[in-house]
């Protein structure tokens, strides 16, 4: 499907695709309509189907609500730049499109270590000259910041945006997510604004739960992480930054574009989102 596929793992230059595994970035993109897979990640989709045929649009909601937060970033936050991590395929609306449009100046840089995202992605994605693509592990947040890429065209002393938006819930606890993202939050300058978005499990026993632990044991099985987490435990990973109005709520709750035309399904509610800004 793409070009790099059947590449072999010891080639030097391509990344390696192994579409005998699903990936997380593949997978999401199967969720949003995109054509970026492989018949192995189309079986998670169909597998996850079968728990509640309702599932796509728990994904629409994620990449809905990271739209409207770009769009406060850029227009209402007034930011001008913007570290992306776990950029994900591109899709239709991207990160720099969304922003550029409010903006033209402001500058995206994206990070993401998917393979196929690398390979085929990056070159959609790196659209214009404010726009680039760091193929980096997100879990090293020291060495991140430290790229070229990211020290040549981010300003550290301006304030910025750190968006973390489907990627923490595939940090186990043992990795300690709270603590990566205490790392990030240091080292961005004040003004800046951090943008999470997770899985949401109110461990209650409620039927909401129980649906997060189903898609969570799914998740796990397919791609080996995807966490669902408490509002608690989401809003930890802000590491005490006031969280601008209204907090840590499910992702439709935020900043809706208009009035709601139809019941939230319970399955978007395990899609949770919150903005904060470092003081
Ligand atoms: C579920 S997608 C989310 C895409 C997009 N941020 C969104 O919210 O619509 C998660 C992305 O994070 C990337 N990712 C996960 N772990 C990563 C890591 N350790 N380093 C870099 N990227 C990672 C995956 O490859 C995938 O593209």
């Amino acid at each position: 499907m793409s070009a790099v596929e059947g590449n072999s793992a010891d080639d030097p230059i391509l990344p390696f695709i192994d579409t005998t595994k699903p990936s997380v970035a593949r997978v999401y993109d199967v969720f949003l309509g995109g054509k970026d897979h492989y018949e192995v990640d189309r079986e998670v989709y169909r597998r996850t189907l079968e728990i509640t045929p309702e599932v796509p649009l728990l994904t629409r909601t994620f990449r809905q609500w990271l739209i409207r937060v770009v769009r406060f970033l850029a227009s209402g936050a007034g930011i001008d730049q913007i570290l992306d991590c776990g950029s994900g395929l591109p899709t239709a609306e991207n990160t720099h499109q969304v922003a550029q449009r409010v903006n033209p100046e402001t500058t995206v840089v994206y990070v993401d270590n998917d393979p196929m995202v690398i390979a085929h992605g990056r070159a959609l994605l790196e659209e214009n000259d404010r726009t680039h693509f760091v193929d980096a592990n997100l879990r090293d947040a020291e060495a991140l910041l430290a790229h070229p890429t990211v020290t040549r065209y981010l300003d550290m002393n301006r304030p910025l945006a750190l968006m973390q938006c489907g990627t923490l819930h595939h940090i186990s606890d043992e990795d300690n997510p709270v603590d990566l993202m205490a790392r990030y939050i240091d080292a961005l300058p004040s003004g800046s604004y951090v943008a999470i978005s997770h899985f949401y499990d109110p461990a209650d026993g409620s039927e909401l739960s129980e649906l997060s632990q189903k898609l969570e044991t799914n998740l796990l099985n397919a791609v080996g992480s995807g966490w669902c987490r408490t509002s608690a435990q989401i809003e930890a990973m802000f590491c005490g930054l006031e969280l601008v109005e209204p907090g840590l709520v499910p992702a439709v709750d935020w900043w809706p574009d208009g009035p709601r035309i139809r019941p939230v399904a319970t399955v978007e509610q395990i899609a949770y989102g919150a903005v904060a800004r470092k003081p």
